[in-house]
């Protein structure tokens, strides 16, 4: 890696991303500052970033923002490509799963082995997170929490008026479904954001195929197993579940969650984020909304990791890097951002009474992931199983199935298995 990371620099050199010329004092009076390129826009997901920041002041790190909206972080992958294209990368990003081991093997990322090694990474971190972050041998981001995607929001108020139970299997999902649509209430709240459909889709399958499956489609990539008949049961639900109510168009998630806060749609499928955002705009999770996990689900834990990358740069921040990705991953940055984003610590020496002040849905992720009994599998709309070319060719294939009612679902396996297939 270090070669590579040679040839990148000198890469940088060539095309004037260094600033030698230009004067490097200008560089180093902005020392203390790390622009950081990141998706976290939504009213959560800034409060969780804002405080980070906040908690990097008494370290000496200013965090200079580079937020690029869209959920899923379809447009800051876009802008992140081009900024480093054009010379000029953050100094921090907000690499997750796949992209980041992509963008390690160019030599784009500092890695932070003295950091992992200071604080005992390997005993304070979960083994699955550490291994995300870890590539050839070096430590290439820090981590920040783990969301769960096979989470299933559901609205209190809607639930208690029809009397009714979260469900826990697909049958008492279609039942509970069934009354809301007759009751006039929208079922299910969601839209054909491509990236949106793709992490519905993954928790269906998870649901349907089971862990062991799911690892041979997602992690080995075995074609065959695309061919199951369970994966077209999964395609089906998922084709049922769009036909209960009238999909909206490119729907933000954030206006899905805002169906659910406002009584107009009883139950949402997203990653636990969407938690953070009900509590962000004032619900409480005790008397307004609660989650369960997707039914066929429980005991598995569909994992998406948020990590931020430090980018090897002509500033050489080297020195406030390492500092920032020492504050994040400590105890106090993880409970804090944690718990405004609806994600939980990436460390598992979390103490009994750190666990008991966790929301419910929140513990049961903690527990579930630290339980040597469950499955930990990753998500692959959310980068942690694939690059981002082949995620976006799978989220396109589930769109065009869901939109288009013509394309039958071993048709969409076919499709599925040669876009997913062993790189
Ligand atoms: C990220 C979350 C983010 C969500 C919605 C996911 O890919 O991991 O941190 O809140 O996208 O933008």
């Amino acid at each position: 890696m270090k070669s590579r990371r040679r040839v990148f620099t000198a890469w940088l050199v060539c095309i004037g991303a260094f600033p030698g010329l230009m004067g490097l004092d200008a560089a180093h009076a902005q020392s203390q500052s790390l622009d950081v390129l990141h998706w976290w826009t939504s009213a959560s997901e800034r409060r969780a970033a804002d405080q980070l920041s906040a908690l990097l002041v008494p370290a000496g790190v200013q965090w200079n923002d580079a937020a690029i909206p869209g959920g899923g972080g379809m447009a800051a992958v876009k802008v992140l490509k081009s900024r480093v294209l054009m010379g000029d990368p953050p100094d921090v990003a907000q690499l997750i799963g796949s992209t980041l081991t992509e963008w390690a093997d160019v030599g784009l990322v500092l890695p932070l082995n003295a950091v992992a090694a200071r604080q005992k990474w390997q005993q304070a971190l979960f083994p699955t997170v550490l291994s995300l972050v870890s590539y050839k041998g070096e430590v290439i981001a820090a981590p920040l929490g783990i969301h769960r995607i096979n989470s299933l929001l559901y609205n209190r108020h809607l639930f208690t008026r029809l009397e009714l139970s979260p469900p826990r299997t697909w049958s008492e999902f279609e039942n509970v479904a069934r009354k809301f649509s007759a009751a006039g209430i929208k079922p299910l709240a969601w839209s054909d954001e491509a990236w949106q459909i793709a992490t519905v889709f993954e928790s269906l399958l998870l649901a349907e195929a089971g862990p062991a499956l799911y690892q041979q489609m997602i992690v080995q990539r075995k074609s065959t197993a695309w061919m199951d008949p369970r994966v077209e049961k999964a395609l089906l639900r998922l084709r049922w579940l769009r036909s209960l109510s009238e999909m909206p168009v490119e729907q933000v998630w954030t206006a899905s969650a805002r169906e659910l806060m406002t009584d107009s749609a009883a139950m949402m499928i997203m990653g636990d984020w969407a938690s953070g955002e009900l509590m962000a705009w004032g619900a409480n999770p005790n008397t307004d909304f609660a989650c369960v996990v997707v039914p066929g689900t429980a005991h598995m834990h569909l994992y998406s990791v948020d990590t931020l990358a430090m980018l090897v740069n002509a500033r050489h921040h080297e020195a406030l890097q390492e500092k920032m990705a020492e504050t994040i991953s400590a105890m106090p940055a993880q409970l804090a951002y944690n718990r405004i984003k609806g994600s939980v610590p990436v460390r598992r020496d979390l103490g009994a009474s750190t666990l008991a002040a966790l929301s419910g849905c929140a513990r049961d992720s903690w527990e579930t992931f630290a339980s040597p009994n469950a499955a930990r599998v990753p998500s692959l709309a959310h980068r942690m199983a694939a690059d981002e070319a082949t995620k976006d060719a799978v989220a396109q294939t589930l769109w065009r199935f869901l939109t288009d009612p013509r394309m039958e679902a071993q048709e969409a396996q076919k499709r599925l298995a040669s876009v997913i297939r062993t790189p």
